[in-house]
């Protein structure tokens, strides 16, 4: 049977063995989907091995992404662009395949939600990989500005450099922002330490949409920060986890699970409904 994994440290508690059984479920693909916890210093040869041994494909998640995006033979465009490899494929040639799904799975969430990215102004808070991820997908969508706002500014100011050629995108300080934002992305990893992106208040309007890469069983204290100052459409990252699993199992197999039940499940599964 043909066999996937993914790569992370830690990753005892990664959901997508539980996201791709499902879609290989519904596709009626034939496949078997793994866990694998290098040490820190191991993961070149546990991938190697991983291939040797006849493996089809991995995702690649905390803290392997940049080692990953070094690793493969070749690399997709997005992945060149975001600087990290969270899937790759071993193709008929024997070559391995570096991809990037994590901004196209942001995107596909976004829509799926309703939320309009083409002439909206969109605040991005981080400048971390997650950021870098996000960007070029973000800016095909032809937003009419894209700011980065990150606590470290030189960081910001980097990635809107590298990133100009591709839209309207400018760092500015947390002081600096004005005005009304249509959507709030929050890639920081602040979430983790139940810490907040130092955001002004005022920066919250009733129309905003707010987006937070992290989930959890309860809300992030993004989410639940931004509903305290009056947002009403707020969403969290699983959306996203499942549509880029969606994307790397299409990198796979050549054909697109659908992702509202699978997504459904899961929730259950991790008792949020
Ligand atoms: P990831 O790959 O998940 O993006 P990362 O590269 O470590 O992780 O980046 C984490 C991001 O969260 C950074 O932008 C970081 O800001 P700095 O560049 O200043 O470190 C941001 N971040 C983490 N904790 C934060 C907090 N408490 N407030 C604001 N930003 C925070």
């Amino acid at each position: 049977m043909d066999r996937y994994l993914v790569f992370g440290h830690p990753v005892r508690h990664s959901k997508s063995p539980f996201i791709h059984t499902l879609f290989a479920r519904q596709t009626q693909q034939e496949l078997e989907y793994g866990l694998a916890e290098p040490a820190v210093d191991e993961f070149a040869q546990a991938l190697r091995t991983f291939f040797d041994q006849g493996g089809k494909g991995c995702n690649v998640t905390v803290p392997f992404k940049e080692q990953a995006f070094t690793l493969v033979d070749c690399l997709s465009p997005r992945a060149k662009r975001a600087g990290a490899v969270n899937t790759i494929k071993l193709t008929d040639d024997g070559v391995l395949l570096g991809d990037n799904t994590d901004g196209a799975g942001l995107v596909a969430d976004l829509k799926s939600h309703g939320v309009t990215l083409a002439d909206s102004r969109i605040l991005l808070l981080g400048a971390g990989g997650a950021a870098r991820g996000a960007l070029a997908p973000l800016l095909a969508e032809l937003p009419s500005e894209l700011v980065i706002a990150n606590r470290t500014h030189t960081k910001a100011q980097q990635l809107a450099a590298e990133f100009h050629d591709l839209g309207p995108v400018t760092a500015q300080t947390y002081e600096q922002l004005a005005g009304a934002f249509d959507l709030v992305i929050n890639s920081t990893s602040a979430s983790l330490q139940g810490e907040l992106p130092p955001l002004a208040p005022a920066l919250i309007h009733t129309d905003i949409a707010i987006y937070d890469m992290m989930y959890g069983a309860s809300d992030t204290a993004f989410i639940s920060w931004a509903k305290q100052h009056g947002a009403r459409q707020t969403m969290d990252g699983l959306g996203m986890l499942v549509e880029q699993a969606a994307e790397a199992f299409t990198v796979w197999r050549g054909i697109r699970p659908g992702t509202k039940q699978v997504l459904r499940e899961l929730k259950r599964n991790l008792g949020v409904i």
